[in-house]
């Protein structure tokens, strides 16, 4: 922490506030004494500048579109590793040697099998749940079938299976509500297979014939999967955060993530969007009509898929998969109607003064469906997906914040509701 040139005059008195720099020179002004010196709270309604933690695990730069896990810049780690080396990178900081990356493979591998009676709870929901719903329950439901998992202070060092557990449960999980959904058989995990064509077997797969998965669909979930993996304190991350923080277990503090994902200003944006698209389509394929409802304060559509909290120039995930679903569609020989819809719609509103002069942009979510769909994916499946991507960032976003032993979260408030009043018997009120 360097001496400080940053001071706050209140009251007739100058207080210094401490600054601190991270790695990549992005200055903080800390505040967390704030109060004990001054009286005085800060008020950041959505937390849109405050930073809730010191995290070595993610970094964005919003203006610049920068995006790295670790260090390693994205596009690096999209073009050239896999989502179970992204995993490991993401929980243990450095990216694996072949036998670390066999071990933890080893590791996830042998946990994706689910307990029997999950079964049971899938059985009983209605076939028309969402599958989001789903996963949240049954993965607050794991907490039970792993009691030690309970243990607020559990040693931090066994809680590697606990991960693994989780990250390899979650493949099973999500494939079987989509199974649960149909109707069908679930089926059983595979061994020999890597945990991204294990995925696609356990969703497309039938007991009755072998499943090969498509080579192209097994690089192109992995892309997928990796781009979702971590972004930093985002709405879900940081609520995964925030239940931890109270020592809560892991199961109960990522189910509450998946629950932050479920939103569609979150990753419920990937279903909004191609919802979207498809009544642009359905209304006769008029684009500048819903950019211009999108442009309307009086009317609540906005364009899903645009805009971002932290990216103000482009989102490098939303470039990279913009790329890969072209590839994907060709390869796969799929010709999506939808997506010129969304190239268009990207073309018109990024031209629009609107758009540009609050830096919207495409987001993750834009063009991620349209993959996802040219897999075969089903559209309520799709912010599943993006959770399936998202859990080692959550669980590294957890490991890192009991590691640091941070205190519970809390946030301040201002009251602005009705002063002391006394209380009134009902028949004088
Ligand atoms: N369509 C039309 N107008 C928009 C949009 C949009 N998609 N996004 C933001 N705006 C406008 C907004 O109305 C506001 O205008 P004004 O200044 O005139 O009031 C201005 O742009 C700033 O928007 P904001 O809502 O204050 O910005 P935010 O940082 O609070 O919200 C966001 C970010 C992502 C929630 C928002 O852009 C949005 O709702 N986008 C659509 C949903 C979406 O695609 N979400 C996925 C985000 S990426 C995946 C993830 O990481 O979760």
């Amino acid at each position: 922490m360097s001496s400080s040139p940053a001071e706050l005059h209140y009251n007739g008195q100058v207080y210094p506030l401490p600054l601190l720099v991270g790695t990549e020179n992005e200055p903080a002004v800390d505040i967390s004494k704030l109060r004990d010196d001054t009286g005085l709270v800060t008020l950041d309604i959505g937390y849109k500048n405050t930073g809730a933690t010191k995290s070595a695990i993610t970094f964005i730069d919003g203006d610049a579109g920068i995006l790295s896990y670790r260090g390693y810049p994205i596009e690096q780690l999209a073009a050239n590793s896999s989502f179970m080396e992204v995993s490991y990178l993401l929980l243990y900081g450095e990216l694996p040697t072949m036998s670390q990356l066999e071990t933890f493979n080893h590791s996830i591998t042998h946990r994706t099998l689910v307990h029997e009676n999950i079964k049971k709870f899938l059985d009983a929901y209605p076939a028309s749940t969402h599958p989001m719903g789903v996963l949240m329950s049954t993965i607050a439901s794991l907490s039970s079938f792993y009691p030690n998992s309970l243990i607020a202070n559990r040693p931090m060092a066994d809680m590697d299976r606990t991960y693994h557990r989780l990250i390899a449960k979650m493949a099973t999980i999500a494939a079987w509500t989509y199974k649960k959904s149909l109707g069908h058989p679930y089926m059983y995990p595979n061994n020999k297979l890597d945990y991204v064509s294990n995925f696609l077997q356990m969703m497309f797969g039938h007991r009755t014939e072998d499943y090969i998965a498509d080579p192209v669909v097994v690089d192109a979930l992995n892309k997928l999967l990796i781009l979702h993996a971590d972004h930093e304190q985002n709405c879900s991350a940081s609520t995964v955060r925030m239940v931890g923080s109270s020592h809560a277990n892991i199961y109960a503090a990522v189910a509450a993530g998946v629950g932050a994902l479920w939103g569609p200003l979150h990753g419920g944006a990937n279903q909004a969007v191609i919802e979207m698209l498809e009544q642009i389509r359905a209304d006769g394929g008029q684009v500048s009509k819903f950019v211009a409802k999108a442009k309307d304060k009086n009317d609540p559509f906005r364009l899903m898929g645009f805009g971002h909290r932290v990216y103000k120039n482009f989102d490098p995930r939303a470039r990279i998969i913009k790329e890969a679903c072209d590839q994907v569609l060709n390869k796969l020989g799929v010709n999506d109607p939808v997506l010129d819809i969304a190239k268009q719609l990207e073309t018109t509103a990024l031209q629009d003064d609107y758009f540009i002069e609050r830096k919207l942009y495409p987001n993750v979510d834009f063009y991620s469906g349209i993959i996802y769909r040219a897999i075969g994916i089903p559209t309520d499946m799709f912010t599943v997906m993006f959770a399936l991507g998202r859990l080692p960032g959550w669980i590294a976003q957890w490991k890192e914040m009991r590691e640091l032993n941070e205190p519970i979260g809390r946030p301040r408030q201002v009251y602005v509701g009705h002063p002391r009043r006394d209380y009134l018997p009902i028949t004088k009120r």
